[in-house]
């Protein structure tokens, strides 16, 4: 009872215990999540992106792809149900960032590759409209347009090697021929297309 009397009249050496409670609190449910294995390794088979693929997830990015739509299937069963095997950790083990999302204007695109055929998705993000009347999505157009040049595309995958994506030196060698030229639309479609394969069969 003394002990206690002394920390309520002492409100910096409560704020501190506060804290120090708090802090526990929040290690307990983070920290294991650092070393179970679930959380931490990839999945089978997973590859990190190929060049193209990498500026695509960019060009997502860049354009806010993501504002409207998550990566991130809830083990709920409509979702599962409309959308596929729900996501796990180790389907984003090498994404940096990870593009979860938390705001759904549009449907998740967690599995949305092989969905739709390549064409479907430019004649889609070009005029969404074209293929789905009453879409109030945006238009892209300008990704017919931009040509990437693949300058830095080799420098993106080295930082990402610095963080854990098993990028070769080959990897990185080519990274710049395979981009140079390629249509930000390729990129992006290229990128769309390879989202979620890999558990997509189970569902
Ligand atoms: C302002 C919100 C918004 C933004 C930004 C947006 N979308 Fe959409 N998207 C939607 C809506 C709403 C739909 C559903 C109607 C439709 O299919 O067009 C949709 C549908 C889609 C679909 C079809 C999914 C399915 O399962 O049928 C794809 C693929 C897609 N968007 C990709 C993209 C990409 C790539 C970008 C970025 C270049 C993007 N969206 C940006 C709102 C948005």
């Amino acid at each position: 009872m003394k002990n206690h009397d002394i920390v309520e009249k002492n409100i910096g050496l409560m704020v501190i215990l506060v804290v120090v409670a708090i802090s526990f609190g929040g290690l307990v449910e983070i920290v294991p999540q650092f070393f179970l294995k679930e959380t931490t390794e990839p999945v089978e088979g997973l590859k990190p992106w190929n060049a193209v693929q990498l500026e695509g997830r960019d060009i997502y990015i860049r354009e806010g792809c993501h504002v409207c739509h998550t990566q991130m299937i809830r083990p709920l069963r409509a979702e599962v149900e409309r959308y596929g095997h729900y996501s796990v950790a180790g389907e984003s083990v090498y994404d940096h960032p990870f593009l979860w999302g938390s705001k759904r204007t549009g449907p998740d695109l967690a599995r949305v590759g092989g969905r739709y055929s390549d064409a479907w998705h430019k004649a889609h993000l070009y005029n969404p409209r074209n293929v789905v009347p009453e879409s109030n999505m945006p238009e892209f157009p300008w990704l017919f347009d931009n040509v990437l040049d693949g300058k830095d595309t080799g420098k993106k995958m080295a930082a990402l090697r610095s963080v854990g994506v098993p990028y070769t030196d080959e990897d990185i060698a080519g990274a710049q021929a395979a981009v140079k030229g390629v249509t930000e639309m390729d990129a992006l479609v290229a990128y769309l297309q390879q989202l979620g394969l890999l558990l997509q069969q189970k569902r």
